[in-house]
């Protein structure tokens, strides 16, 4: 039997129900169907929402006909956009260059996610039970995430904003790997919302560590008596959040910790905290491929405390005619 005529009438009864369905109907429904209604119409039908973020992002249909359609037809995301990047290769050169590894090291670490079966499949399992979400995952700039996580091999980990958990996921797949090699590691990852990183299998992962408060609440306490090597900042994306969460972080800094802001192409937070530091500063923009999304940026800094020590013991008795030299090094100093 031809399945496809009974697949149209499917989805079209989908598109209708998740449209049109009265209120006092859905209440009626049993909850997983409501809720999976509910969820179609807040996201894949919502075309007011789709239409208002075409505009907000100069996607007219005049102009690009084809991507806005297809876009408002078929895409299911209305935020956290998720795609592949079209410079991957300049995002590798940008993390090597950061964490002071080869390039092939790193290169090497991108192709661990795309060759992970485990990885991809439970990605997909659980993406194929939303309607209202890509049933692929995209990992986009989140590679340039793990691949500082693998070549750094922090003990713990923060991350500011869940959000579905594709950023979660990978990093708690870093931190199994570096364990595999001796590293072991956790990851404290921040949310306001509740049901927040629904990707990721706590009953599997004992290396995550969710905390469902704002950062701005909890992340202090949160990092008591910890030393973080890494944090990533995907929260909040003002000036005042980032700035705060990156500082608590360097409160409570590892001897080696990672800097790393997802709103970098946003705000100058991470870069003035690396100047307030005095370590360097790196940027990379992504490019994505196939969607209307400008792109963020990565903003990424490396503190290592040995290094800030050994230039303030020095500063302290440098003769003033090397001070003007160290000054201007200083700005092109690449951390080991
Ligand atoms: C851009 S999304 C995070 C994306 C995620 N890192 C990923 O890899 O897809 C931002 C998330 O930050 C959360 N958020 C916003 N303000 C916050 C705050 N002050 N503290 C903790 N989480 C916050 C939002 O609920 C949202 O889920």
């Amino acid at each position: 039997m031809n399945p496809w005529p009974l697949w149209a009438v499917c989805s079209l009864g989908g598109i209708i129900c998740a449209v049109r369905f009265p209120a006092f109907l859905l209440q009626r429904l049993p909850s997983w169907l409501s809720r999976r209604l509910l969820a179609l119409r807040a996201s894949r039908f919502n075309f007011e929402l789709k239409r208002a973020t075409l505009r907000r992002y100069g996607v007219s249909f005049a102009r690009h006909p084809l991507r806005a359609t297809k876009y408002l037809l078929v895409d299911p995301e209305v935020d956290n956009f998720t795609y592949e990047i079209a410079n991957e290769d300049e995002l590798i050169d940008f993390v090597a260059m950061g964490v002071g590894r080869p390039r092939a090291v790193i290169e090497g670490y991108v192709q661990e996610v795309r060759t992970d079966p485990e990885l991809n499949g439970m990605l997909r399992r659980q993406l194929r039970r939303r309607l209202d979400r890509k049933h692929k995952p995209h990992f986009g700039r989140r590679l340039g995430w793990y691949a500082i996580a693998r070549a750094l091999k922090p003990a713990v980990i923060v991350e500011t904003g869940i959000h579905d958990g594709l950023g979660s996921v990978l990093l708690l797949r870093a931190l199994h790997t570096n364990a595999l090699e001796g590293k072991e590691g956790r990851l404290l990852s921040f949310d306001v919302n509740p049901k927040a990183g629904w990707l990721v299998d706590e009953r599997v992962d004992v290396r995550w560590h969710p905390v469902f408060e704002s950062t701005f609440l909890a992340l202090e306490d949160a990092l008591e008596g910890l030393e973080v090597g890494m944090i990533v900042h995907d929260s909040e994306h003002t000036y005042e959040c980032e700035h705060f969460e990156l500082m608590t972080a360097v409160s409570r800094a590892a001897p080696t910790l990672a800097l790393v802001s997802d709103n970098a192409h946003a705000t100058s937070s991470l870069r003035d905290v690396c100047g307030a530091l005095g370590i360097q500063y790196r940027f990379f923009q992504e490019r994505p491929r196939r969607h209307f999304y400008p792109g963020a940026g990565i903003g990424l800094g490396i503190l290592q405390q040995e290094l800030l020590a050994a230039l303030a013991e020095s500063i302290k008795t440098e003769p003033e005619s090397i001070k003007t030299e160290r000054e201007s090094i200083e700005t092109e100093r690449v951390p080991r």
